[in-house]
């Protein structure tokens, strides 16, 4: 992986919360992130003594490498959203300065507790689609931004593989959005649904009450029988 071909953007955790990847119930879970990259989820649940790991890729750099890549892509994402107004919601978030700093703070909060969390090992570098994890070692595993979002950057064949290493490692697994980056229903959900159905897995599509790229709305939840 090359630091310059990855937009390095992270959410917070009351956004994590509207999307449905986490609720109060969920306090008391393990739980693995998986590529949850810099947002700052991953250090506010552990200061509230929630048992959280994160993976992804980027965490095998340093501190001062994923601040610069934050930095140089900052203003690129501003442009491109000012560009693209039209396709996003400005209802909570009402412009694109208010949404760059949210980020950029959320982003701050995790480079601050990165060296150390990274020690503790609660960033690990690893990625999709193996994972190093006992089995059902986590009670819930999440992706938010990565899976189905990158569908022309990753193939159903990957998307399948991620999303059972993640069943493998957790009891349940929650993915959201369920759209690419055009803002249109990933091309891979319908055979993923299939693929889980016939496999004997339980999944559900719940509504969230995020949505910031237009249509982005629900989050898919996975058990095992
Ligand atoms: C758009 S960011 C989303 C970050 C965070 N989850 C959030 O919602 O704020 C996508 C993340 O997926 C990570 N990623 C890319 N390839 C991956 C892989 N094979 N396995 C796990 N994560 C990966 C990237 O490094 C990046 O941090």
């Amino acid at each position: 992986m090359k630091l310059k071909n990855v937009v390095p953007w992270g959410r917070n955790l009351t956004e994590y919360r509207a999307m449905g990847l986490y609720t109060d119930a969920d306090k008391y879970k393990k739980i693995l992130g998986c590529g949850d990259g810099p947002a700052s989820v991953n250090v506010e649940l552990t200061h509230l003594g929630i048992n959280i790991t994160s993976i992804d890729p980027i965490y095998q750099f340093n501190k001062k490498q994923i601040q610069q890549r934050v930095q140089e892509t900052s203003m690129l994402v501003s442009e491109q959203l000012r560009q693209n107004r039209d396709d996003f919601i400005w209802k909570n978030i009402s412009n694109v300065d208010e949404l760059i700093s949210l980020r950029l703070n959320a982003m701050q909060e995790f480079l601050e507790d990165f060296e150390s969390g990274k020690r503790e090992e609660q960033y690990q570098h690893q990625e999709l689609p193996k994972l190093s994890f006992n089995n059902k070692e986590f009670d819930l595993a999440w992706s938010s931004h990565f899976l189905f979002l990158y569908s022309e950057h990753f193939d159903f064949v990957f998307h399948k593989k991620a999303i059972l290493e993640m069943l493998r490692v957790a009891k349940e697994v929650r993915i959201f959005p369920l759209l690419d980056l055009k803002n249109e229903k990933s091309p891979h959900l319908e055979g993923i649904l299939s693929f889980l159905q016939e496999s004997g897995y339980i999944f559900e599509i719940q509504k969230s009450d995020y949505e910031f790229q237009k249509g982005a709305n629900e989050v898919l939840k996975i058990w095992h029988k």
